[in-house]
């Protein structure tokens, strides 16, 4: 990490102040020491004993919701004979795993014509990755997995078929980990922040300059954000590798969906002027920070998605929007809240069910302890409030029969 800093000092002594783009891009995805890469220690980023967790770690029962999604989503196509998922930030793997497991006890059929690949920006071949890929490989082989059915791949170019595919492109969490640009109201202008060194306290420092580029300083107005009513100071996050991601998508599906989620909003409800200081975040051992050029490579990086260049961009390129909801909206949809009630077997008092099953009672502590985590999944205020995008390619009036759409959009 320490090796990051030296790095990236020595690119802006030589060459100036950099985008903020630029640097979280280094922070998170540098080949050797990026946050995502394994912080150069083969460090896992994500999960309980990482800095945050995601809707996959809570239970089972949210990837297994996704599956019945995905697995409806191959009905609506007509059943083809192959359907690809790909998953492009897809880290641990949790999701994959628990597709696979839902497939093969209820959707016998589906997992016959199922292939699931794996796309991450961090390289293969690390210390992070061999671990990761070898659990899961691990995992898969218990279920029954025929091994071909599942592979790995660096970025979304190496996952796509060439010829397109016929099936899913999901993403979970992937968009708000893209880096973001940062601009600054003052008066009828909009200042870009870089990043610079105080050679005296030895440390990153914001400098505020012109944009770096015709899109970063058109982007607000693309979205129509009222920008120059705002107070002076007020700021946004710009991502255009959003743009560009949806662009790489669009091309990539020949018939079927994008499911994408995170946490985020349309730009009208993402750009307000009381959100003054945008969505920039920190996050280390589960932790909010609010410094975000300290110690790049330790520490998560992350803004809220903007939906509507999602929505917007994909259109451009022949996406159409299936729709656009809450994940408890979703979730719901699938039957998350039947399947919780189903947990609740679990609910009896602890000594009586150890003697009934042989349980231990940590068992049955664990359970009753997972199953109140699912409510996070539901909160609005929590998991639940995060949005569910699905676009679609060449499967025409699927927003209406959908069931993850089925509860009212967000
Ligand atoms: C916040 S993590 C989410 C991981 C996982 N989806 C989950 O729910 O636990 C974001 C992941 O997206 C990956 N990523 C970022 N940009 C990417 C891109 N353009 N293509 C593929 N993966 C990307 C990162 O390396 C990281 O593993």
């Amino acid at each position: 990490m320490r090796e990051l800093s030296r790095i990236l000092a020595a690119r802006i002594h030589q060459d100036g102040p950099i985008t903020f783009a630029d640097f979280m891009a280094d922070a998170l995805y540098h080949p050797s020491y990026g946050y995502y890469v394994g912080s150069g220690e083969g460090r896992e980023p994500v999960g309980w004993e990482g800095d945050y967790f995601t809707s996959g770690d809570l239970h089972p029962l949210w990837g297994e919701s996704l599956a019945k999604q995905l697995h409806q989503m191959w009905d609506l196509l007509g059943r083809p004979a192959r359907f690809d998922v790909v998953e492009p930030g897809a880290g641990r793997g949790l999701l994959a795993r628990d597709v696979w497991r839902w497939a093969l006890r209820h959707a016998p059929d589906w997992a016959t014509a199922l292939h699931y690949t794996l796309a991450d920006r961090a390289p293969t071949g690390t210390p992070l990755h061999t671990a990761r890929e070898t659990r899961l490989a691990t995992e898969l082989a218990r279920l029954g997995v025929p091994e071909a059915a599942t592979s790995w791949a660096v970025g979304l170019h190496d996952a796509l078929p060439t010829d397109g595919l016929t099936g899913c492109i999901v993403s979970n969490e992937l968009a708000d980990a893209l880096p973001v640009h940062i601009v600054e109201k003052h008066g009828d202008d909009l200042r870009e922040i870089y990043v610079g060194i105080n050679r005296t306290a030895g440390r990153f420092v914001e400098q505020p300059g012109e944009p770096s580029s015709p899109e970063v300083a058109a982007y607000l107005d693309d979205y129509r954000v009222p920008w120059r009513g705002y107070p002076d100071g007020w700021r946004a996050e710009v991502c255009l590798e959003a743009r560009a991601w949806m662009r790489q998508i669009a091309a990539g599906v020949r018939r079927g969906f994008v499911l994408t989620i995170d946490y985020g909003d349309t730009a009208r409800r993402l750009y307000t002027p009381h959100r003054r200081r945008g969505t920039l975040a920190a996050y280390s051992q589960h932790q909010f920070g609010d410094r975000p050029l300290a110690h790049p490579g330790s520490q998560d990086l992350t803004a809220h998605v903007n939906f509507s260049a999602l929505i917007l961009t994909g259109r451009e390129r022949g996406l159409r929007l299936a729709g656009l909801t809450t994940q408890a909206n979703f979730l719901t949809g699938l039957g998350f809240r039947e399947g919780i009630a189903a947990l609740g077997r679990y609910q009896t008092p602890g000594t009586v069910h150890a003697i009934l099953t042989g349980d231990s009672q940590i068992d049955y502590l664990r359970r009753v302890s997972q199953r109140n985590a699912l409510s996070v999944l539901l909160n609005p205020a929590g998991l639940g409030g995060f949005k569910v995008l699905i676009q679609q390619r060449g499967v025409p009036g699927a927003g209406r029969q959908l069931l993850g759409l089925r509860m009212p959009h967000a």
